[in-house]
């Protein structure tokens, strides 16, 4: 008896319906299928289609923007877990610290997790900024993603605030004391934002109560679609910047453009006629 060989199991494996449902086209080996290949793929469609050389080389990012990305979601797994030995109430919310230093099996190292990775995170983004600064990344095409930059600073800012006073201890009902009464210095508003933060004038359970919505839901959420549009401007913007003259990006980048319309033209065309 003769078994196949290898390329006849290959060509078993792809030349049936359930495949072709799943994979529409061949192998990718013009670059006109590569870029359709990318298009095609949810997870490869946020990458650009064409990349400059320049930018792969270390010391065009050293990886901050990366690792800043690892650090959040470091953050979020970290969080979750920690969510599962926590209550957002006092004075149980110190208790739970207690316990996870005590009673529950690796929650220093948890906890610890957590923090160091929010320091670090703090650290790798204004470093990630200096940076893309320093590089001319804020310049035309990419001054709406320096702009959306910002917001990712301040959000990683005001997580690192709100989540100073969950533990509940003096350090934290202290440094949100001096914090939030900073706050009430702004003239006109300044009173108003404090007691809507505190949900009250005094720090009590209610300010912990919002501290934890805030730092558990709502500023997580809205680095999570930040940095969506961050990575999507990025992609659009023509890849990251090279330092180089600028006129010369902002047309490679129309052209980068360009060229994802001509090929979602041609793949929705290629569609059709399949
Ligand atoms: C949560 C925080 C942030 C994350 C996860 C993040 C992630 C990234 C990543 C992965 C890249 C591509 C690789 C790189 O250049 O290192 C990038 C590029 C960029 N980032 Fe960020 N970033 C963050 C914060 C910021 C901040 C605070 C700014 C500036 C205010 C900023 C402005 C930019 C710009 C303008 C680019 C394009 C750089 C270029 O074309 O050379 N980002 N970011």
């Amino acid at each position: 008896m003769t078994y196949p060989s290898r390329e006849q199991w290959l060509e078993r494996l792809r030349n049936n319906r359930v495949w072709k449902s799943i994979f529409r086209r061949g192998p990718a080996r013009t670059n006109r299928t590569r870029s359709l290949a990318i298009f095609g793929n949810v997870f490869l469609h946020i990458l650009p289609v064409k990349v400059r050389e320049k930018s792969l080389r270390v010391r065009a990012t050293y990886y901050l923007g990366p690792f800043a990305f690892f650090l959040f979601v470091v953050l979020t797994v970290t969080g979750i877990l920690l969510m599962l030995y926590y209550h957002p109430a006092a004075p149980q919310a110190y208790y739970d610290m207690k316990d996870l230093r005590f009673v529950v099996s690796n929650g220093v190292l948890l906890r610890n997790l957590h923090r160091l990775a929010a320091q670090a995170m703090v650290v790798v983004v204004f470093w990630h900024m200096y940076h893309v600064f320093y590089r001319g990344g804020y310049r035309p095409p990419r001054q709406f993603n320096w702009v959306v930059g910002v917001g990712l600073l301040l959000l990683t800012l005001f997580l690192s605030y709100t989540g100073y006073l969950l533990p509940w201890d003096q350090l934290a009902f202290w440094a949100i004391t001096v914090g939030t009464n900073i706050i009430g210095y702004v003239p006109f508003i300044g009173h108003r934002v404090r007691f809507l933060l505190l949900g009250g004038n005094i720090i009590g359970g209610n300010a912990l109560l919002r501290f934890y919505v805030l730092h558990c839901v709502i500023l997580p959420l809205l680095a999570a679609w930040l940095i969506v549009v961050h990575f999507w401007r990025i992609r659009k913007d023509g890849g990251l910047s090279t330092g180089e003259n600028e006129k010369r990006e902002e047309r490679e980048s129309i052209e980068t453009t360009q060229v994802e319309q001509e090929a979602v033209t041609v793949g929705v065309n290629d569609e059709r006629k399949e």
